[in-house]
């Protein structure tokens, strides 16, 4: 069944509409209202309950995507001026259909097919990856078309090519862990709570990024590549920082380490962040001279990182870019990037059958 009525087809040629976005795809339950394309309202409650197992939990952020979606809803209508009693005003309903947690992606897509099917509103089914990229256009200044984006989030890191809102394609993406693992595994090494990524950007900003040198991968192409960074950074570790070389041979005891990690915490942060974004921005700047485009964004968690933020906006000054960071609150999970993108969804026509389902992966 297509649902769609006569109030989608009259507004589908119109810049007017008004959406309703829901996001749970992994461990943050979102609800955003964008209008003509301005975000009205983007409220995202965080699960507190993972830090204390290393990790997001899914069953646990099953859970709570349940508890907090009501609530998370009421107040994105709320911050918006519509009423809770009076929905007429919204046009389509928007929400994440993958990728995620299979889990996590149901509760959202339930909650969004509910809603459309109650309110006789069309439904917008998002690409959450995509939605981080459309988070650039967002607010101004905008990129221009075709622009780049290094999108670079805990489950993915690809350089994505972005012809219009709705067509964009992968160039380049990692062959193992994203970036976001990359810091959140380096974090857990060093006895940090999960997600340890803003931990390392803290702890960073204090300390020396050039008294420590991680290797560097050497991956084809525009892939990624931060296994081997792990386990350069596990053996160095264990080493207790004595040898470069990341021998797996020789062993610190726990206490060697232990001591190494709290009296070096800062300048091992730094070093490792350094060389995340380094392996980040060496690819992005191949993809520029591959392409030609000269427009380009961060988009994802770790685009929330301050040196990679600072690095990336030097590129641009010394490269002659145009760079485009979306503000802080749309880099990590957050429905507004689902609003914006399920806006020019909406404008393009692109509406989704009520029996579709939630994907843990998807094509792009
Ligand atoms: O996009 P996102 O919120 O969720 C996914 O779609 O995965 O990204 C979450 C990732 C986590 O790995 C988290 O540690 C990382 O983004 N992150 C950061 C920072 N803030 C969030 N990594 C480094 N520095 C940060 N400031
Ligand atoms: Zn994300």
């Amino acid at each position: 069944m297509q649902n769609s009525n006569s109030k989608t087809n009259s507004l589908k040629s119109s810049d007017h509409a008004t959406i309703l976005a829901i996001e749970s795809s992994c461990d943050e339950t979102s609800a955003a209202i964008c209008r003509d394309g301005k975000i009205l309202s983007n409220v995202i409650a965080g699960q507190k309950i993972h830090e204390q197992y290393g990790g997001v939990v899914p069953e646990l952020a099953s859970r709570a995507h349940m508890q907090n979606i009501v609530p998370v809803v009421h107040a994105a209508l709320e911050k918006a001026n519509i009423s809770v009693h009076d929905l007429s005003d919204i046009d389509a309903i928007a929400f994440t259909q993958s990728p995620g947690l299979i889990g996590s992606l149901l509760v959202g897509t339930q909650f969004a097919k509910s809603l459309a099917l109650a309110l006789d509103r069309p439904l917008i089914a998002v690409h959450h990856m995509q939605a981080h990229v459309i988070a650039n256009l967002i607010d101004d200044p905008r990129p221009s078309f075709p622009f780049l984006c290094l999108t670079v989030s805990g489950g993915h890191t690809q350089i994505v090519v972005c012809e219009s809102p709705t067509q964009m394609k992968v160039i380049g993406e990692t062959i193992d862990d994203a970036a976001g693992e990359a810091f959140d595994k380096s974090a857990k090494l060093l006895g940090l709570p999960y997600p340890g990524g803003p931990l390392i950007d803290k702890y960073a900003a204090l300390g020396n990024p050039m008294r420590f040198k991680f290797p560097e991968p050497q991956v084809p192409g525009l892939d990624f590549s931060f296994s081997g960074l792990k386990t350069a950074i596990l053996y160095f570790l264990q080493n207790a920082g004595t040898s470069q070389v990341y021998k797996e041979e020789f062993k610190a005891t726990t206490e060697e380490k232990n001591k190494f990690i709290t009296e070096n915490l800062n300048d091992i942060c730094a070093s490792i962040q350094h060389r995340i974004v380094s392996i980040l921005l060496n690819k992005l700047k191949k993809a520029v001279a591959i392409t030609g485009i000269h427009d380009v964004c961060l988009a994802g968690g770790v685009s929330a990182n301050s040196g990679l933020r600072t690095a990336f906006i030097e590129m641009g000054r010394t490269q002659n870019l145009n760079t485009f960071i979306p503000a802080f609150e749309y880099c990590t999970d957050n429905a507004g990037m689902i609003a914006i993108t399920g806006y020019y969804k909406y404008l393009a026509g692109q509406f989704a059958d009520l029996s579709v389902g939630a994907t843990a992966r998807a094509e792009w």
